[in-house]
């Protein structure tokens, strides 16, 4: 088998939360970064940091709703950077409440970011990796994904479908040396979570107080705990894991 792996790595949601820290992992590592995020001017605050700090890093930023955003990045990046050997599916949406309180708009949206957009660029990329002798795909799912949590209807439906889609993906794509795995983490500190506190009229920081004796190991996630467990997964470390789900949980487990 060639081996002409990229060490190109592409981050969508790049500079959420969990998104930060896997590009500022990963630059960390000496890995080229491709920061696809919505967020223009955010992104290339992230970029221009790590291009200072004698990193190297591109911003490719667009609307995971637009199909054909999701269906030209890969190639956009193989373009500009000469390949993409990591991806990282880590953009995500969440909207809030039982089905009777979903509507058709948190619906589509859900599905879109979800799932579609990581089915998209998985789609894209699993060409451009098998003719480089192989590559790593990391989604970003939620344990959730494997056993629901409460009143997060449509949210959960679509971490479960990219929990399977990764399953899947892991059995079909192994033979072209593609390993591709999901991390599939409780509460993390990132404004998604936070969000949803100011939302409901509470103080993030003593709502995260609270929050955290709930967790056996003493505190939820913190970003660098997921994207450490990413990096993890796409290195040769990992070369035998396959379509694996990793609860990131701090031993606070969803039933
Ligand atoms: N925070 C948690 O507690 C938690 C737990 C489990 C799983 N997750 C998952 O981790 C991932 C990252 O979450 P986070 O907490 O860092 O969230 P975040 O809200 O901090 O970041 C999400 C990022 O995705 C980008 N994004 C959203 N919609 C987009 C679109 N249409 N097009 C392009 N970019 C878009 C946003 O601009 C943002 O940078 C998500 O998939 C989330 O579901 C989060």
């Amino acid at each position: 088998m060639n081996n002409k792996k990229s060490n190109v790595v592409l981050v969508t949601g790049a500079t959420g939360g969990i998104g930060k820290s896997i590009v500022n992992k990963y630059a960390g590592q000496g890995f080229t970064l491709a920061i696809a995020d919505r967020d223009e001017d955010e992104a290339n605050k992230l970029a221009n940091e790590i291009n200072h700090n004698d990193g190297k890093a591109m911003v490719f930023s667009g609307d995971l709703l637009d199909q054909s955003y999701c269906d030209n990045l890969i190639s956009e990046v193989q373009t500009k950077l000469g390949g993409v050997g990591i991806l990282i599916n880590n953009a995500g949406f969440m909207s809030r409440g039982d089905i009777t309180q979903t509507s058709d708009e948190d619906y589509e949206l859900s599905m879109k970011i979800n799932v579609e957009a990581p089915f998209r660029l998985i789609r894209a990329a699993i060409p451009v990796m098998a003719k480089a002798g192989g590559g790593s795909i990391v989604n970003i799912s939620s344990c959730w994904g494997i056993n629901p949590g409460p009143n997060h209807l449509i949210y959960c439906t679509t971490k479960a479908a990219l929990a399977a889609m990764t399953k899947c993906l892991g059995r079909d794509h192994a033979h072209q040396n593609i390993r591709i795995n999901a991390v599939c983490p409780n509460e993390v500190n990132t404004p998604m979570l936070r969000t949803g506190f100011e939302i409901r009229g509470l103080n993030p920081d003593d709502a995260i107080e609270k929050l955290n004796q709930s967790v056996p190991i003493g505190h939820i996630a913190e970003p660098d705990e997921i994207a450490d467990v990413v990096s993890f997964l796409s290195s040769n470390e990992a070369r035998y894991i396959c379509g694996s789900l990793v609860e990131i949980n701090g031993g606070k487990a969803v039933y």
